[in-house]
């Protein structure tokens, strides 16, 4: 029988889109009367090209020059900002000679910041410093004097929509350099630039659970989440809200900034996808200094990049709408080995977990290899069950090594876990290397989502160097390729004596789903099984040549994984600012893609960090060529 009734009403609810409203900061925005009444901060029109007989600077404006804003202007600003402007000294300025000189300061600098949220919450400061120059190192009697360096001069602590739309029309308006600062995590110095405005994003904290979400093929249930948010804070809204959300590792990391914009790994990774995977709509400020929400319906293009094509690049995200599930469970299992412990000599890394103390061990440095490669071989079934392997390898001496991992599984039985990881302990046994495998009893699941009261202490800047690969799992297929593969990792600890450390995940296109898959996130993570990757510290103080040598040495060891998986990536926000060839190993073949995005919606170039889309263009200026300095004006590359 006909029922043009019930035929009317699925119509009417296939079309039907529930997408919540934005959050009331969202709400405060620039008006065309403030706009016009101060025309420094006056939007933008993308189509208009500059005006007629105008010249183009070569280089953005650099303070105490003729082109850097007045005083006057500057205080015009803070007042449209409500005072939101800050002018913040470095905080190690209080171990230096001078005014700002703080012995107690300076002290509790050293010792104790750390262990506090104070280098997060701190408007200037990144945990990867060397990018400043070393001009204001933290130092107990440090020598020397302290300069701003790559710190930006001004920065806007901002809370509203307006306070970004005035910063980034102020911005291009003037000719100023500016940067965003989400956490300050980045290791390639793209939260600071010397001459620069910044807009700090940290404080914008609202989080929101929407029940029901629906938007193109999704839905289901969904949180909007401020720019601002940390991963400790997002597993504590899971945990009072009862849901799972995708987030990021480190308890620090901000859960929307760099980490969505570059790709963003956690380790949910292979069951839910990558944290770009999650979006589901974006609020942006875009260059125009327009505010405007970016979804499959809305700006396509831009839609496309914002997730996973770089960071500061299209625009200043003051939120995002991302995907939620319900609670989970995962599993996981710890496996520590040595070898000749006794040898050691060496220093574990600052920043990393430490290998576990009186692990079993062997004598036989090759059982070692032949174990730490039958590890990893081992993870392509963890990742096949939806889990995932973290893993280091530490050089602790000529003929002593340590190597440490955990495997873990969302939502799988212990008896299954046990089953899985059997035949791996089995043949490092057969090795003598006399690890044992936790008895399916011991392996308690925690609840994903419950793991909340998480706090946010303990970040102290470290000047963490990485140099990544993102190894395809065509690799484990064939034995002959992953044996060469994994003695070119082995050179790079034994005699690189880098520390190597590998994640292997697989956010599959299948697992990304939609709109997941159509994203400019780097396509070899699709095809990853392993994320490896090199770290050193970078130490401070030394010369451009000595950080250019360095540089090198590590590019011959990347060089080999080149090699032996053509096509494949790495990952930016765990790579190398200095990567030879970055466009192809970052973005992979949607680099030119990517530049004509940006080149539609910021014709002015006005966001700018290094090894982002269309970034070629410009470079800093740094007056002893330090390799991915910021402390330097920014200028246009002439060609
Ligand atoms: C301790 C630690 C743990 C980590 N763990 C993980 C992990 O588990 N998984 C993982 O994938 N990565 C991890 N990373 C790397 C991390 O993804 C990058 O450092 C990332 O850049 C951090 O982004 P952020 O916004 O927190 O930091 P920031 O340094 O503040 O910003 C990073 C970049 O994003 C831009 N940006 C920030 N906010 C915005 C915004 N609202 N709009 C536009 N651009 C913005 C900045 O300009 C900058 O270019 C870790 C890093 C550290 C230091
Ligand atoms: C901006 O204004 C506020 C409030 O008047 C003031 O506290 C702050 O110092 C000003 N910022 C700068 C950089 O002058
Ligand atoms: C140094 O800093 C401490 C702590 O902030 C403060 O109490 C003290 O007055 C400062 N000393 C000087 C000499 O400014
Ligand atoms: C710094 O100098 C003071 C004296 O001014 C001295 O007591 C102290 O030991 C020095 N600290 C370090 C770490 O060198
Ligand atoms: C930034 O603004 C927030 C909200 O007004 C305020 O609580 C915080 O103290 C400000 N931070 C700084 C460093 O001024
Ligand atoms: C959490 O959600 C799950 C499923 O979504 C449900 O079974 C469980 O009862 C909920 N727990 C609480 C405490 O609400
Ligand atoms: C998680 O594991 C606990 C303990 O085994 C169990 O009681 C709980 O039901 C599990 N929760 C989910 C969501 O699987
Ligand atoms: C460790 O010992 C070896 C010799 O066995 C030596 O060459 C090396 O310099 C030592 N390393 C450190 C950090 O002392
Ligand atoms: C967890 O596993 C069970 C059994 O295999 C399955 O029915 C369920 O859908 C899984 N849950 C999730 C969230 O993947």
């Amino acid at each position: 029988m006909y029922r043009p009734d019930i035929f009317l009403t699925l119509i009417f609810f296939a079309a039907q889109e529930v997408v919540g409203s934005n959050f009331p900061f969202e709400a405060v925005q620039l008006s065309e009367a403030d706009a016009k009444s101060f025309p420094a901060i006056g939007f933008g029109n993308t189509k208009a090209g500059p005006p007629p007989g105008s010249t183009v600077p070569q280089c953005r404006a650099w303070p105490g020059s003729h082109d850097w804003p007045s005083d006057a202007e500057w205080k015009q600003l803070n007042i449209s900002l409500g005072g939101a402007l800050l002018k913040p000294l470095p905080a190690a300025a209080a171990c230096y000679q001078g005014e700002n000189y703080n012995e107690t300061t300076c002290q509790w600098l050293v010792t104790q910041a750390g262990r506090t949220r104070f280098w997060i919450d701190e408007p200037l400061s990144t945990l990867t410093q060397w990018p400043q120059g070393s001009t204001c190192t933290l130092a107990m009697n440090a020598t020397g004097t302290c300069t701003r360096g790559g710190f930006p001069e001004y920065v806007v602590n901002a809370t509203t929509v307006t306070h970004i739309q005035a910063a980034v029309n102020f911005a291009r308006n003037k000719n100023v350099r500016l940067v965003i600062k989400n956490t300050g995590h980045d290791f390639g110095g793209r939260s600071m630039g010397a001459g620069a405005l910044s807009i700090w994003v940290h404080n914008l904290k609202s989080f929101e659970f929407i029940p029901e979400y629906s938007i193109g093929q999704y839905s289901g249930m969904a949180v909007r989440v401020g720019a601002g948010i940390e991963s400790w804070e997002m597993f504590n809204h899971m945990a009072a809200n009862n849901i799972t959300v995708v987030a990021p590792g480190g308890a620090t990391v901000g859960s929307v900034g760099g980490w969505i914009a570059v790709a963003g790994h956690g380790s949910l990774a292979s069951k839910y996808g990558l944290g770009a995977d999650q979006v589901l709509s974006i609020n942006v400020v875009t260059a125009d200094g327009r505010f405007r929400t970016v979804d499959p319906h809305n700006h396509e293009d831009l839609w496309w990049a914002l997730r996973g094509g770089g960071p500061s690049t299209f625009g200043v995200i003051t939120s995002v709408v991302l995907k939620a599930y319900p609670p989970i469970n995962i599993t996981s299992v710890s496996l520590s080995f040595s070898v000749n412990p006794s040898l050691a000599n060496g220093t574990i890394l600052p920043g990393i977990p430490p290998p576990r103390p009186n692990a079993p061990s062997t004598t036989d440095l090759s059982a070692f290899w032949r174990g730490v490669s039958l590890s990893y071989h081992d993870c392509i079934h963890i990742i096949t069950a939806g889990g995932y392997c973290f893993s280091y390898i530490y050089p602790l001496g000529p003929s002593s090594f340590a190597y440490s991992t955990s495997h873990t599984i969302p939502n799988i039985t212990s008896p299954a876990f046990t089953a899985l990881l059997e035949p791996l302990y089995t043949q490092l046994n057969t090795l003598s290397i006399p690890v044992t495998l936790p008895a399916s009893t011991s392996l308690t699941p925690t609840l994903y989502a419950g793991n909340g009261r998480r706090t946010g202490t303990g970040d102290t800047p470290i000047n963490t160097r990485y140099r990544s690969r993102l190894f395809p799992s065509s690799v484990w297929q064939s034995p002959s390729e992953f044996e060469a593969l994994f003695s070119s990792i082995r050179v790079g600890v034994e005699e690189g004596g880098y520390t190597f450390h590998g994640i292997a995940y697989s956010p599959t296109l299948e697992i990304a789903g939609w709109p997941g898959a159509n994203s400019a996130v780097n396509p070899a993570w699709r095809r990853t099984a392993l994320h490896g990757s090199l770290m050193e510290i970078q130490p401070e103080g030394i010369s451009a040549a000595e950080a250019k040598r360095r540089d090198e040495r590590a590019h011959g060891y990347v060089a080999r994984w080149k090699e032996l998986t053509p096509g494949a990536g790495a990952y930016m926000n765990e790579g190398d600012p200095a990567e030879t060839g970055w466009q192809g190993s970052f973005y992979g073949g949607l680099y030119g893609r990517l530049v004509g995005v940006k080149r539609r919606w910021d014709p002015w170039g006005l966001f700018w960090a290094r090894t982002t889309p269309g970034s070629e263009a410009w470079e800093v200026v740094t007056r002893d060529g330090y390799p991915a300095g910021q402390n330097g004006r920014l200028c246009r590359v002439v060609r």
